[in-house]
């Protein structure tokens, strides 16, 4: 079976969306974090999912910790990596190496609102573009080749928090499907 690692450095609600659904034929090896104190850890730890959870600032450098997640990696035999919510940005050498097996889910539409406020600057765009979307990733941050979107309109007049909602329940169920669709 294929093994999976989810990069993660908060909340974790996409994460604990993935490992609880039953249709997924792989297994959620490990969780890779930057964040000591990330939520994202509490849930791999209920549910028995190896962590490697790093700070950078105890690395010289990216290529130091990078090298560090390589290992672990390698050690797990990760086959594909998901991105849900990892803030930061993943090294060109790091990308080149795992080309066409990493993964990312992006609160927008895009090409439209791409970087890390991409709801916000949504909603302060007025132009009623949401959505959500999966892609591979490149060394463009949010640029890589996409694998399924959906838009979203707010017809309704929505509210930033209630919009917000809405999208995040749509990652819900567009993640699992596309991550699907690759392992068929
Ligand atoms: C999601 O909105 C995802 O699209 C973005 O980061 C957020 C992570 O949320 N890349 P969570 O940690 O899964 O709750």
């Amino acid at each position: 079976m294929i093994n999976i690692a989810v990069f993660a450095s908060g909340t974790g609600s996409n994460f604990k969306n993935l490992i609880n659904r039953k249709d997924i034929n792989a297994n959620f090896s490990l969780l890779v974090c930057d964040k000591k104190k990330a939520n994202v850890i509490n849930i791999a730890n209920k549910n028995n999912i190896k962590t490697f959870v790093f700070s950078p600032k105890d690395y010289q450098n990216k290529e130091d910790y990078e090298n560090h997640i390589i290992e672990e990696l390698e050690k797990n035999n990760i086959d594909l990596i998901v991105l849900a919510g990892y803030m930061r940005i993943l090294s060109k050498k790091f990308v080149k190496k795992y080309e066409n097996k990493i993964i990312n889910i992006h609160p927008s539409y895009l090409p439209y609102y791409k970087g890390a406020k991409a709801i916000t600057d949504a909603y302060e765009d007025g132009k009623n573009i949401f959505g959500v979307t999966v892609h591979y990733v490149n060394e463009e941050v949010d640029g890589g080749k996409i694998i399924i979107q959906e838009k979203l309109e707010n017809t309704e007049n929505l509210s930033i928090e209630e919009i917000t909602e809405k999208i995040h329940n749509l990652e819900y169920k567009l993640y699992p499907y596309a991550i699907k669709m690759l392992l068929n």
